[in-house]
């Protein structure tokens, strides 16, 4: 079997070929994945309305995180280049964010977008005009702009305030109860932001839990935080200081999870990834995964500024189908992609549910998973809230297309070690967004350097 793989980057135009001979590919050694994501944008966050100074190290130099220290240097804060060892953030203090003279640009960033509208919707008297890529254009804003208007918010958007480009006038808020029907960090963290300028007790609960990271650092740059975690529920009780911190960002799960998966399914891998964030709320992958039996351990486990590290090290093995869905899915809502080609390698049939979430990310993840799977032989139905994958077909050279979302491009690279002949993946660049070093590390991985 002779698998081989075009990264066709749109602009500039470019083609990158890895070509496996043989046998097929193997994936042997250890290797560090970017910083994560959530985490560096709270990072970057936090240390820009807290007083004092705050450090990071590990910082993900991805597009997100760029678009979110963007803003904040148009908003008065300093930032030490991003590129540094050690990134420092001079805070300004909390209610201290300067009215832009331009639009803030959050790129293909839903994080940057919806966490930044909580605090600059607590702003009293200052005016900000809020847009991104047109992915993020197209993404539901209303999830986040109905509770904040609840809290006496003062914002505008497209489309029946729905859609981005937004404006919004800063106002002196109200503190609420806020139930969301939808379990996500997003709209969780930008109420947590919003309450930290506001009198009062601020609480958001959710149907199950999503990410933590918000509520960790939170309580680490000195934040009055209540968390029910049984309860699903968070209070924040404002208006607080917050006080810069020393952050060591841990490696992303969500960029693991490639590997994870192209370790699971090549025969002959045996792999280990370093200093790899383990939040319980996000480790639903690993769940996934060792419950379709793959060959998955932690070692080192460690605590590094209060989030739980560990080294993943995994090994191929004959998977198993599976069945996802309540609770495990906002656990792992990422890395539905990546598990969708793993389960393509399992013995039987995958089914996915609850899962509506994927429809509104950087693409429609399950309109797009079914149809570029599909272009590769894959057997894969669609439905309103998941897929069913079945397992066992064997994938074929083809054209596909990353519809530019990041997650997309990688989990087609990752499909294509196990395809026979070429595969295409079309606008591969769009990694960058959360990894931009992801095919130099595809290529180490596979012995190719
Ligand atoms: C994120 C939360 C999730 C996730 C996104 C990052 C965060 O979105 O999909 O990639 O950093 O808070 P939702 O909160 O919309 O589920």
């Amino acid at each position: 079997m002779t698998a081989r793989i075009e990264l066709i980057d749109a602009a500039p135009h470019q083609t990158l070929t890895l070509e496996f001979p043989g046998d097929g590919v193997t994936l042997q050694g250890r290797v560090r994945v970017p910083g994560d994501k959530s985490i560096s944008h709270r990072a970057l966050m936090l240390g820009a309305i807290a007083q004092g100074e705050t450090r990071i190290q590990g910082l993900l130099l991805g597009e997100d995180p760029r678009s979110t220290a963007a803003c904040f240097q148009a908003m008065g804060v300093t930032l030490s280049p991003l590129e540094d060892e050690w990134v420092t953030v001079q805070g300004v203090g909390l209610g201290n964010l300067q009215e832009p003279t331009d639009v803030l640009d959050a790129g293909n960033s839903g994080t940057t977008l919806r966490l930044m509208l909580g605090l600059l919707a607590s702003h009293p008297d200052r005016y900000f005009a809020v847009t991104g890529d047109s992915s993020l254009r197209s993404r539901p804003m209303d999830r986040v702009i109905k509770p904040l208007a609840q809290m006496g918010a003062e914002i505008w958007g497209r489309q029946n305030n729905r859609l981005a480009p937004l404006a919004v006038r800063g106002q002196a808020l109200k503190p609420i109860y806020y139930q969301s029907p939808v379990a996500s960090a997003q709209v969780k963290s930008c109420i947590l932001l919003a309450g930290l300028m506001t009198d009062g007790a601020t609480t958001v609960t959710e149907p199950s839990r999503s990410r933590d990271h918000s509520e960790r650092m939170l309580r680490a740059f000195g934040a009055d935080l209540v968390v029910d975690a049984d309860a699903c529920r968070v209070t924040v009780q404002g208006p607080t200081t917050l006080t810069g911190q020393t952050i060591v960002v841990p490696g992303d799960i969500s960029s693991a999870a490639f590997w994870l998966v192209a370790g699971a399914i090549t025969p002959g891998s045996d792999l280990v990834i370093e200093h790899v964030g383990i939040n319980p709320t996000r480790t639903g992958i690993l769940d996934a995964l060792q419950a379709m039996e793959a060959d998955i351990a932690l070692e080192n486990p460690r605590t590094v500024t209060g989030e739980p590290v560990a080294d993943l090290r995994v090994r191929h093995s004959r998977l198993k189908a599976t069945v996802l869905s309540g609770d495990l899915i906002p656990r792992m809502i990422d890395e539905i992609p990546i598990l969708a080609v793993a389960a393509l390698f399992a013995e039987g049939t995958t089914t996915i549910t609850d899962a509506a979430e994927l429809r509104v990310k950087e693409c429609d993840r399950i309109a797009v998973m079914t149809s570029q799977l599909t272009q590769l032989g894959a057997r894969v139905d669609e439905h309103p809230d998941g897929l069913t994958i079945y397992g066992g077909t064997r994938l074929m050279g083809a054209t596909v297309d990353s519809y530019n979302d990041h997650r997309i491009a990688m989990s087609m690279a990752i499909a294509a070690l196990r395809a026979q002949g070429t595969v295409t993946v079309q606008r591969a660049e769009a990694a960058a967004v959360s990894y931009p070093s992801f095919r130099q590390t595809l290529a180490q991985l596979c012995g190719l350097l």
